[in-house]
Formats: C-alpha cells, structure tokens, sequence
C-alpha cells in the first residue's frame, strides 16, 4: 500500500468516525416510547396521582373505547402514560402533543408528556381497529 492510499483510507475512517457521532448527537431520544416487560401487563385503568405534579395514566384499549374516558390534572403536570390492549391493535394520538403509541394485546408501551397549557386535549385512536374505529376516542382535561 503506498502513502497516498493509507491518507485516503485514514481520511475516509475518520470521515466515518465523524458521521457515526454526528447522527448520535443530533438524534432526539426526548420523546421515544418505551416497552415495558411483558410480566408487568396490568388489566384494570387507572389514574395515580403519585404528586401534585407527577401522574400516571393506565390506559386500557378496547373495541372501541378508552379506559379512563376522562382524565383531569392540573397545568404543569408530567404524564407518565401507558398503554395496553384488551383485544386487538389500537393507537393512541393525542392531539397538539408530540404522542403516538401503539396498543397491543400483552404488551405495555409507556411515554411521558408535560401539559404546561391548559385545555382539553383529544385522545383518538389512530390505527383502524373496525367498525367504529372512527368513534374510539377520550380526553384529557388540564386546568
Ligand atoms: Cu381503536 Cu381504531
């Protein structure tokens, strides 16, 4: 190998190297949902108030509804959600909130969201899951 093919490879393995690290940087992990174990399916919905501040909402989805329909918290609360299926694949979207999960049967999916904004925020299902897909929805109240 002569002198300028080991610059050209040192060059490209450092242009790599570069690239590698760029898109880890630059990747936004802040709003990833998480799976949860399959040992800790839950079955009932429910909402903790764990602070003033900090809730849990346990969603569960069915044909063709949202358990809890509606949940009140006040202006500047974390929401940790999770989400989980009594039947068949449903989504959850709630609107003006960077939140997309998928409901599926024997699993959990978990994100956390912030409501700095008071309002009434619609929770629908985004993945067609039958006949009234189109109706399945809840809110969530913040005042
Ligand atoms: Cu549930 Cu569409």
């Amino acid at each position: 190998m002569d002198k300028f093919e080991l610059k050209v490879l040192q060059l490209v393995g450092i242009a790599i190297v570069v690239m590698i690290f760029g898109v880890l940087v630059s990747t936004d992990k802040s709003n990833v949902p998480e799976c949860v174990p399959y040992g800790d399916v839950y079955k009932e919905a429910k909402v903790v108030e764990l602070d003033s501040n900090l809730y849990q909402i346990f969603y569960v989805a069915s044909m063709w509804n949202f358990e809890p329909y509606d949940v009140f918290i006040p202006v500047g609360s974390e929401v940790d959600i999770y989400l989980t299926s009594k039947d068949v694949v449903h989504g959850l979207l709630i609107a003006d909130k960077n939140v997309n999960l998928m409901a599926t049967y024997g699993a959990v999916n978990k994100t956390t969201v912030k409501f700095d904004k008071p309002g009434i925020y619609d929770v629908v299902c985004h993945e067609y899951c039958g006949s009234s897909h189109h109706a399945m929805k809840a809110q969530i109240v913040v005042n």
